[in-house]
């Protein structure tokens, strides 16, 4: 069980902040804090021979997942794996093109795909992650926790209809006006899929889980509130929020989602992720106190001069001020290309400007 009575240490700093409960220093963690910035990881991903394989590989996965905890001193990890696993299980073909990203070999484009699409059983197709997630926490053996994730249904649908990245959404738009309805029945099944996949994470030991929008902001804003806010709302109230006894907080991030705050703490869940765009302290307003904030450093800054990175990161602790509720992380993932002792800066730089004396 996750003792988050006591304030001091990388253990349980994380999940106190997150339930907006006092903590000692301000908790930090990056997205794709594990990834090929890292040495580490290049030579793992070498001997693999894919991302994939290495996902798929609960010992290598494993291994990727802690490499960031051991060189840094980061309040959590992240499971390794990618949103894209959820399509894979559903058999749409998974590949990463070199320097291009995802592909499906299967897309889906109409009704009649659609109508093919099941929910995959996490505990037959998705396996390999779950075990990767107990794997992670007794390896981790409290040293600090272990946050679980999935893609947004919406987001997840945009990899899935238009087949690869895409600048303009024009396939998924395309059905969102011309057949609204099985943009719904998509979405419905993704909604189940998510559910049971965050939930199997959560039984094998995920202490905290995030729900990657990505692609949110790319939406009009009634838009945004149909076909991805409530999506992600109809998944949280379907999640099981305690496991041994603590609490499991649920994060959401939008990104591009600043001017729709109010309504993502409608979507029930108890920490919202936060871009570079929007002020913290705006942020703060908008949200009333009534979730934490997870964020907002510009990924850029980590290309910055050090005293100049540090400089930006104290101007992030300020904008968010006095009080609780708020973890430290970029306002996206981190870039392959920067510099690790970068990143090492930048974490060790929120821990010693947010040290408090009277946690
Ligand atoms: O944050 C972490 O350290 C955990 C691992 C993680 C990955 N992907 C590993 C990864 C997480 C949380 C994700 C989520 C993810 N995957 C998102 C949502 C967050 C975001 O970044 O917006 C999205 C949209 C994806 C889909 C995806 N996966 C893309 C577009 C790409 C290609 C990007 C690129 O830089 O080539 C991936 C591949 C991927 N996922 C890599 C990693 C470390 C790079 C794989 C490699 O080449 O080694």
């Amino acid at each position: 069980m996750t003792d988050v009575n006591a304030a001091s240490d990388r253990g349980n700093r994380l999940l106190r902040a997150l339930l907006r409960m006092p903590v000692d220093m301000t908790p930090v963690w990056l997205m794709r804090q594990a990834g090929r910035y890292l040495p580490e990881y290049r030579a793992l991903r070498a001997a693999a021979g894919s991302f994939l394989a290495m996902c798929q590989t609960p010992e290598l996965a494993c291994e990727v997942t802690l490499q960031p905890v051991r060189r840094f001193s980061v309040d959590a990890a992240i499971l390794f794996s990618d949103i894209l696993t959820i399509p894979d299980a559903m058999g749409l073909g998974l590949s990463f093109v070199e320097g291009e990203g995802p592909r499906f070999q299967r897309p889906i484009r109409d009704r009649h795909d659609v109508a093919g699409l099941r929910a995959p059983d996490p505990t037959v197709g998705l396996h390999y992650v779950l075990d990767t997630v107990s794997r992670v926490r007794r390896e981790l053996a409290g040293l600090c926790p272990l946050i679980g994730f999935s893609g947004s249904p919406w987001t997840l649908a945009t990899y899935m209809v238009e087949g690869q990245a895409s600048e303009d959404f024009r396939r998924i738009k395309g059905l969102l006006f011309t057949d609204p309805a099985t943009l719904a029945t998509l979405l419905a099944v993704l909604v189940e899929a998510v559910t049971s996949y965050l939930n199997a994470q959560i039984e094998a030991g995920a202490q905290a889980v995030m729900i990657f929008d990505t692609w949110g902001g790319s939406l009009a804003a009634h838009h945004f509130l149909r076909y991805s806010r409530d999506p992600m709302a109809a998944i949280i109230s379907n999640l099981n929020r305690r496991r041994d006894g603590a609490r499991v907080p649920v994060v959401v991030f939008t990104k591009g989602g600043g001017c729709w705050l109010q309504a993502l703490v409608e979507t029930g869940c108890d920490a919202v992720g936060i871009d570079w765009t929007t002020s913290l302290a705006a942020a703060r307003a908008a949200t009333r106190g009534e979730v934490a904030l997870q964020g907002n450093l510009d990924p850029m800054a980590l290309y910055a001069p050090p005293e100049r990175l540090k400089a930006e990161v104290q101007a992030v602790l300020a904008d968010f001020g006095e009080g609780q509720g708020h973890i430290f992380n970029l306002g996206h993932g981190v870039r392959p290309d920067v510099d690790p002792d970068q990143v090492g800066l930048c974490i060790d730089a929120v821990h010693a400007a947010s040290v408090r004396s009277h946690p």
